[in-house]
């Protein structure tokens, strides 16, 4: 199976502890999660989550600090949907998300259906980025699974595309990151029963940034 160990910083306990080559993978998408199923050749293995709705939480809240009313938001890894939902309820003027499984863009091009302001892109954020011409108020990345040096290197190639005073996170900043290292401006949030259950602990800081003065602060 095509999967590798990731050593992270990973600020979400529903993501996954290895490293998924999501593009090729047969995903099982469910409407509460998103998975792969366990090797049948192995008794020990159960099914590896991706995805599941009792983030909703942590996702909701990420949502909620980068989205504004008329801002121009983008969105990294479509999943279950649940930010991007909850993105939508700030009337953002533009929602660019960028999906690389195809089963998962299939969905987010359903719901995206009846909302004139959302573009969804089929791809890896590290080759279609540089393509957008829009600029953004807000950035959530929260494809969790790149490579270290790529999720590094992800704020500084998403900088030429953000205005001043755009919010970033990302659900996973890489080890050695700058940005993680600072890490003090961040909202903490109190986890409900289902949250808990991924993260292991009653709080959860949620780290971001601000572009000021073409830096993230
Ligand atoms: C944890 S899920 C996102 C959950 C989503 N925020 C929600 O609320 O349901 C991560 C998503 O990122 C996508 N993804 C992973 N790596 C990616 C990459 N390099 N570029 C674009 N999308 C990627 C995965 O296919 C998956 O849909």
């Amino acid at each position: 199976m095509e999967i590798e160990n990731v050593d992270g910083d990973k600020q979400a306990g529903h993501h996954l502890k290895q490293r998924v080559k999501y593009k090729i993978m047969n995903l099982v998408i469910e409407e509460d999660k998103i998975y792969i199923p366990r090797d049948p050749d192995c008794h020990k293995c159960g099914d590896t989550i991706i995805m599941h709705r009792d983030v909703t939480l942590y996702e909701n809240a990420c949502a909620d600090l980068i989205a504004k009313e008329n801002g121009n938001i983008l969105e990294i890894g479509f999943g279950l949907g649940i930010s991007a939902d909850r993105i939508q309820t700030h009337n953002p003027a533009k929602h660019v998300i960028i999906e690389i499984n195809e089963d998962i863009y299939k969905k987010a091009i359903d719901w995206a259906k009846d909302k004139s302001n959302v573009e969804v892109i089929l791809g890896d954020w590290k080759e279609v980025i540089s393509e957008i011409t829009d600029k953004f108020d807000g950035v959530y990345n929260d494809a969790d699974n790149d490579a270290n040096e790529d999720l590094v290197a992800f704020s500084d190639m998403v900088l030429p595309k953000c205005n001043d005073g755009c919010k970033l996170i990302q659900t996973t900043w890489g080890v050695k990151n700058p940005l993680y290292k600072k890490r003090d401006t961040y909202s903490r949030i109190t986890l409900d029963e289902d949250t808990k259950y991924w993260y292991g602990s009653d709080t959860l800081d949620i780290i971001y940034f601000t572009l000021t003065n073409n830096n993230w602060v």
